[in-house]
């Protein structure tokens, strides 16, 4: 009793369990210590501040709405974190860090062969730590002109081109390019540069364009500059990283119902939003129909998948499950083998488990997330079964694997029964990195096929960017705004 009071009188925290932390388990601050340090800032491709804190102290406490009102607003943009100096499993880690004090705020971000780390002494306010941070974001995009597009048009990897009138890179453009660091490459091109604005036939400034590459037809994204929507709309040629760090905590978050602020959360971040913007516009035109039906077409089969086709396709041909999901170049696919064959109706758990599926990838989308592509393989495509021994899966039950090909590995949904809310767990864990990762036997993943690159001539399909939110190209605060995932400042 005579501690409650204390607490009370100290104004500490109302929640007795959570007096521990400073940070609610809803806050946007990323809550780390000793033992996730290395993976979620240290080995992060992200910058991240990082607080070092003791819940009794009284700066700590005057920084805290400042510091999570940044957090909020750099969400998707970079990690904002804080450890607990007075636990004492991480006093050594706030000790080899040279806290002296509380708080102490440092800078992360990599660095060559390990992470930079700066002490932050600027303002304690949300816009001075978020312009601070902005700033300290890696860029990797490259600034591509006239002179060296074919240059970089040769290279084969999948690219998006942002095309703008700044000459300083966003924020945003930044955040995304860290997400598909190693899979997509991306640039900027400013309208300056004649001849590939025409060869693009770039009207409109700022227009994202996706290269899928080899022969396939550009790709104009005309939706809301926000990350989320065009995280996805870029997933179409390559799966984003994984980041372990801002998605476990949301899960939680999401999973908790403890709070006004996780419920609200929850309902901006998950089912009941409403999708903003024309999300997937961009996406609908890219192969054209009387094309003959190459292997490499099958190759990127994910890619087809079109909104208004059913979410989870079907691969009925051997060759069609490989070309989705099993080539080198194969990023997360989900499988569900069923004992049915193709065109049969399915019943009892096949349909159950699809039935969820679907739910699950509706609410996805809904919520403007990206999708893993999706599909059923019937017991009569000839891969089925081989695939099933190969995996140790039984041939007759309904079996639910996410597979990721290009890093040789598969995860098992284990349970007996399929209901929406197991499913959705279990995608839910994938998606946040988690979940037993088993090794896909060698022969079981085939080398993706070599496409012939007709880099020289892109073919634009829609030219347009419809989108009426310019880009601030200056990070700002205005900027970190227009992110979904933040309030205003
Ligand atoms: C960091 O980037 C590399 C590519 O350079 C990628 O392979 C790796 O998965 C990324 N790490 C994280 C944690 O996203």
């Amino acid at each position: 009793m005579v501690q409650i009071k204390a607490l009370a009188a100290a104004a500490v925290i109302l929640c007795p369990v959570l007096a521990e932390s400073m940070y609610m388990k809803s806050s946007p601050v990323l809550q780390i210590d000793h033992k996730n340090y290395d993976k979620l800032i240290a080995k992060s491709n992200y910058t991240s501040i990082v607080e070092f804190y003791a819940p009794w102290c009284g700066h700590c406490k005057n920084l805290k709405p400042a510091y999570e009102k940044a957090a909020k607003n750099l969400a998707g943009l970079a990690q904002v974190a804080a450890v607990n100096c007075d636990d004492e499993d991480n006093k050594p880690l706030c000790g080899q860090m040279g806290v002296q004090g509380f708080p102490t705020l440092k800078v992360v971000r990599p660095g060559k062969k390990r992470p930079v780390v700066e002490d932050y002494q600027g303002a304690r306010s949300a816009k001075a730590i978020v312009d601070a941070v902005v700033e300290k974001i890696p860029n990797h995009v490259k600034r591509v002109g006239d002179k060296d597009l074919d240059g970089f048009l040769e290279e084969k990897t999948a690219k998006a081109i942002l095309f703008t009138e700044k000459g300083t890179t966003s924020a945003l453009l930044r955040a995304l390019a860290i997400d598909f660091l190693g899979s997509v490459q991306f640039a900027q091109i400013r309208n300056k540069e004649k001849k590939a604005v025409d060869k693009f036939g770039v009207e409109k400034f700022p227009t994202l364009v996706l290269l899928p590459g080899g022969d396939k037809e550009a790709l104009v994204y005309d939706g809301e500059l926000k990350k989320d929507p065009m995280v996805e709309f870029i997933s179409q040629v390559a799966a984003p990283n994984p980041n372990p760090a801002t998605a476990k905590p949301d899960s939680k978050k999401a999973k908790t119902k403890d709070s006004k602020e996780a419920k609200k959360e929850k309902a901006d971040k998950k089912e009941d939003k409403e999708p903003t913007g024309k999300v997937f516009a961009g996406k609908l035109t890219r192969i054209s129909p009387d094309k003959k039906p190459a292997p490499e077409t099958e190759a990127q089969k994910p890619m087809e998948v079109k909104e208004e086709k059913p979410l989870i396709g079907v691969l009925e041909a051997e060759g069609h499950l490989t070309g989705a999901c099993l080539t080198t170049k194969s990023h997360n696919c989900i499988l569900t083998f069923v004992p049915a064959k193709t065109g049969e109706e399915l019943t009892g758990d096949a349909k159950t488990a699809l039935d969820s599926l679907t739910d699950v990838l509706k609410k996805h989308k809904k919520g403007g997330h990206r999708t893993f592509p999706s599909f059923q393989v019937p017991a009569d495509n000839k891969a089925s079964a081989k695939l099933r021994k190969d995996l140790g899966l039984k041939d007759d039950k309904v079996e639910i694997v996410v597979t990721n090909a290009k890093k040789g590995w598969w995860k098992h949904y284990t349970k007996d029964e399929f209901s929406a809310k197991s499913v959705e767990d279990w995608i839910d864990s994938v998606r946040m990195g988690e979940g037993k990762k088993e090794k896909l036997p060698k022969d079981v993943v085939v080398e993706a096929i070599k496409i012939e690159e007709d880099a020289g001539k892109p073919k634009v399909v829609r030219k347009s960017s419809t989108a009426e939110v310019v880009v601030e190209e200056e990070p700002k605060k205005e900027k970190a705004k227009e992110d979904p995932d933040h309030d205003e400042l």
